[in-house]
């Protein structure tokens, strides 16, 4: 079960107490009536209220997902039914109705103790997922390049896919990226055809000299441009010629994006790439996943042919490289990959973090937020500037329901980059956000975004 579903058991548990409440209502009622002396709009009242709680709590469990389901059913709701049986036991004492509680309660106290017991034992029974994703983990045994390139596939894309929603893995590519010929967004290349093109690059004269020259070292990614056997010993390449390979450049694109700046992609001047370093944080791929990602560009143009995938399947060298240790470099957080979705119980910084906001936004306060392809995210001073501008067409009057806008609908407003002298490119900015954010998450990032402001001192 997914720790983000509801709890079958106790959601069906709750129905009942609340079933029953109603019941210990209309009990009291009917023995009211049956007798004389008894204060009708008293117990009346008090057994109404308990009904009524009983009905709120259980609507109230199904806002929650499984884990604040039990928490919030042992640590409120079992105390409330338990209250309400003791009071119906005084109800019964003190009017002296039966010599003894009723059979049903009985029969109750019975059944809430084995159902409790079954809910406890079903919940201590270790969780399984209902869609494993292929792990790293998984990739010790006889693996195909099918499958290994498959995995490349699941990290740029997510295993799992929301009807409607653009779908993205641990990679996050397809945030700037697109893979289909004639599908492009402007600021990112579009991955189409990246193999043919991966061993053209490396023979090209800019490649030698621009903006990092063959053998120099880029700041940015600490990798020495184009000498693959200097690269760190855990993304090496393992097999082939000592001239540079289609591989090679691929590789060097993820690990290294300045090194070699696809013309009109980069900035000032095409020196500096806006790509992220994959092999870093947030995205950080392990040398496996990195080599998977390789296997899936370079066979993804040629469905079902594998014959132009050099990288080694992860077995062939387990034993020397430490792919062994791949599944250690498993980091703890991005590797979901099932459809992104934030609660806003999440810490604000793992929230953005998750959305991929820093991949394009430099965000004051949010460690590592760095991204170059979309403004810098100053929004305190940002937003009431926009709202003013005569070209601002959309509908917010304050920075709040500027922000909110930004993010549902960005292109209720494109930004002018004064920088670079023209616009951000519109459409660049996913317009999913709605569909990865819960109501609460985006009161929580509205919140956030709608405070930030140049750092102090510049
Ligand atoms: C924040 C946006 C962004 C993300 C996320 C991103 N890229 Fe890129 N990528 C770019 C930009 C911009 C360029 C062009 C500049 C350059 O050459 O570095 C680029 C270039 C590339 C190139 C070279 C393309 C060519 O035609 O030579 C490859 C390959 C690539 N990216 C693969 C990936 C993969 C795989 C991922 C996910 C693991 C990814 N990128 C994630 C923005 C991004
Ligand atoms: C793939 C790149 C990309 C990602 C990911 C992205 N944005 Fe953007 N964002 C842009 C671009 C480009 C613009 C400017 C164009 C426009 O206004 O639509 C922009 C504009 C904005 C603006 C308006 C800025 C201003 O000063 O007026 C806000 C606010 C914003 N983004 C917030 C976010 C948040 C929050 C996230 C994460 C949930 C996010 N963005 C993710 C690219 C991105």
């Amino acid at each position: 079960m997914l720790p983000e579903q509801h709890d079958i058991l106790f959601s069906f548990l709750s129905i009942l107490f609340a079933t029953f409440g109603v019941f210990v209502f209309g009990n009291v009622i009917q023995n009211c009536r049956e007798r004389e002396g008894l204060n009708t709009t008293l117990w009346g009242g008090i057994f109404g209220i308990f009904a009524i709680t009983l009905f709120l709590m259980t609507v109230h469990m199904f806002s929650l997902v499984q884990r604040d389901q039990l928490i919030f059913f042992f640590s409120t709701y079992i105390w409330t039914i338990l209250l309400l049986l003791l009071v119906w036991g005084v109800f019964f004492k003190s009017n002296k109705i039966e010599s003894q509680s009723p059979p049903i309660i009985r029969g109750f106290f019975f059944w809430t103790t084995v159902s409790v017991l079954l809910a406890g034992y079903t919940n201590w029974l270790p969780q399984q997922r209902s869609d494993p994703p292929p792990k790293e983990a998984a990739v010790v045994g006889d693996l195909t390049m099918e499958e290994f390139a498959e995995m490349g596939r699941v990290i740029i894309f997510g295993a799992k896919q929301v009807a409607g929603q653009k779908s993205i893995g641990k990679g996050q590519c397809p945030l700037c990226h697109t893979f289909e010929a004639g599908n492009n967004i402007g600021r990112c290349p579009n991955l189409f055809g990246v193999e043919k093109r991966s061993h053209e690059r490396v023979k090209e004269e800019r490649y030698a000299t621009s903006p990092v020259a063959i053998g120099e070292t880029e700041p940015a990614a600490g990798i020495v441009k184009g000498k693959y056997d200097q690269i760190p010993e855990e993304y090496k390449r393992q097999h082939g010629p000592d001239e540079l390979t289609g591989e090679d450049y691929i590789r060097e694109s993820l690990m290294c994006p300045t090194c070699y700046v696809v013309k009109g992609y980069g900035k000032a001047g095409d020196t500096k790439s806006p790509m992220p370093v994959i092999t870093k944080p947030p995205i950080s791929l392990s040398r496996t996943e990195v080599n998977a990602v390789i296997a899936y560009l370079q066979s993804k143009d040629t469905p079902g042919e594998f014959a132009a995938v050099t990288v080694p399947l992860p077995q062939d060298d387990a034993g020397n490289t430490g792919g062994g240790d791949a599944t250690a470099e498993e980091d703890s957080g991005g590797d979901e990959e099932g459809p992104v979705f934030v609660t806003g119980k999440e810490d604000i910084q793992t929230m953005i973090n998750t959305l991929g906001c820093p991949l394009c936004h430099t965000i004051p306060g949010v460690e590592g937020a760095m991204g170059q392809l979309g403004p810098v995210l100053h929004e305190k001073i940002n937003a009431p500037k926009r709202i003013k501008d005569p070209n601002y067409k959309g509908k917010a009057t304050n920075t709040k329901e500027y922000v909110r806008e930004s993010i549902l609908e960005p292109g209720a407003y494109v930004v002018f980059n004064e920088e670079a002298g023209e616009s951000f490119p519109d459409g660049l900015m996913p317009t999913t956000f709605s569909e990865q954010l819960s109501v609460q998450a985006l009161d929580k990032l509205v919140d956030f975004i709608s405070q930030t402001e140049p750092p102090a001192g510049s």
